[in-house]
């Protein structure tokens, strides 16, 4: 058969071919039978040179116009076969099938109680106020009435970063930042991260505080026990009674611890003639440490000496804790999604 006639037969097998092509895989081996680099075709096309040099640019012309067409006959019939297989999977597909639940976050018990407790305090006319958790120590120490050497330092021993520079012990140089930023009257609450030495069964070496500070004029522990008060009240119900017990902390004067009474006995002690578990048949559980701001530490501040405060801090992880009953300090850290999705 001469070259032209070869040539021109492949269309009608090419043809017949298609109309059996029954998948796309089928469709792929016939197309590189056909139109490949070593197809039919392309091998007719390497022989171009043993023809008359006059019939070469007719043969050449042809051999394209058909390498065209095949291939636009191969896309239809691959459309094709394509939208076969989609209506094939669609009718396979069930829509009543249950779907798979996507993962959800939640807040972590820190946050929620942070933002509860400020929440409380900026209803009460508070602002929120933050600072760094590195921290110099003229602030964390120094300016709250703590100068080197003093005893006080080492309950609060930390991480240091230079001689200088530390990890914040608490929040309460947030106290001194503020009232360098602001002038009196004024009243921030300041959540935020701390550092500590201690690592043991209720305490790790992070957890988190919430600060409180009033400054203003002929302001009186009797301020500070209201505003606790109404606190306490909002977080562990509305009968919790508060007791100040006498502490120390060089930078009020006086200080206390704030107890308030046990809202899993309510205040007697005792469940069904058993001692109560949360406050160990006392009565009374402890929830943080406070004070009337003391004249040092406003004098670090150049503060006027006509102005009076209070301050408070309190542990974020103990109120949780008490308020949802968890047992171990280190679940706030272990990043278990068995107890993270309780709340
Ligand atoms: N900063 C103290 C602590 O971490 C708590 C405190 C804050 C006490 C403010 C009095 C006033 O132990």
């Amino acid at each position: 058969m001469d070259l032209i006639s070869a040539l021109e037969s492949l269309e009608p097998e090419l043809e017949a071919g298609l109309a059996q092509a029954s998948s796309l895989e089928k469709l792929e081996e016939l197309r590189i039978e056909f139109l490949g680099r070593k197809g039919r075709l392309a091998k007719l096309m390497s022989q171009l040179p043993s023809l008359d040099p006059a019939e070469r640019p007719k043969f050449g012309q042809r051999a394209n116009e058909l390498k065209e067409s095949c291939n636009a006959r191969f896309d239809k019939v691959k459309d094709s076969l394509l939208a076969a297989r989609e209506r094939a999977s669609l009718a396979r597909f069930d829509s009543s099938t249950p779907g798979r639940k996507y993962w959800q976050g939640s807040l972590h018990p820190d946050t929620l109680i942070m933002e509860e407790i400020c929440a409380i305090f900026e209803k009460l006319g508070f602002d929120i106020a933050q600072g760094p958790e590195v921290e110099i120590d003229h602030y964390n120490f120094e300016a709250l009435n703590m100068p080197p050497e003093h005893p006080a330092r080492d309950m609060q021993d930390t991480l240091y970063i230079t001689d200088n520079i530390l990890l914040r012990t608490h929040t309460s140089p947030v106290q001194v930042r503020t009232m360098l930023a602001r002038k009196p009257p004024l009243a921030v609450v300041v959540p935020g991260k701390v550092y500590r030495r201690d690592s043991d069964l209720t305490h790790t070496h992070m957890f988190h505080q919430v600060e409180g500070l009033l400054v203003d004029k002929n302001i009186s522990m009797a301020h500070l026990r209201g505003i606790l008060t109404v606190f306490v009240r909002d977080v562990f119900g509305p009968s919790t009674e508060v007791r100040f017990r006498q502490s120390f902390f060089p930078f009020t004067e006086p200080s206390a611890e704030v107890d308030i009474s046990c809202f899993l006995c309510g205040g007697v002690g005792h469940i069904d003639n058993e001692p109560c578990r949360v406050c160990k048949g006392t009565g009374w559980v402890e929830v943080l440490g406070c004070g009337m701001v003391d004249p040092a530490v406003f004098e670090a501040v150049n503060y006027p000496k006509d102005v009076s405060g209070f301050a408070f801090g309190l542990g974020v992880e103990r109120i949780a804790m008490l308020k949802y009953g968890i047992g171990d300090l280190r679940m706030f850290f272990e990043n278990d999604l068995r107890f993270l999705q309780q709340f």
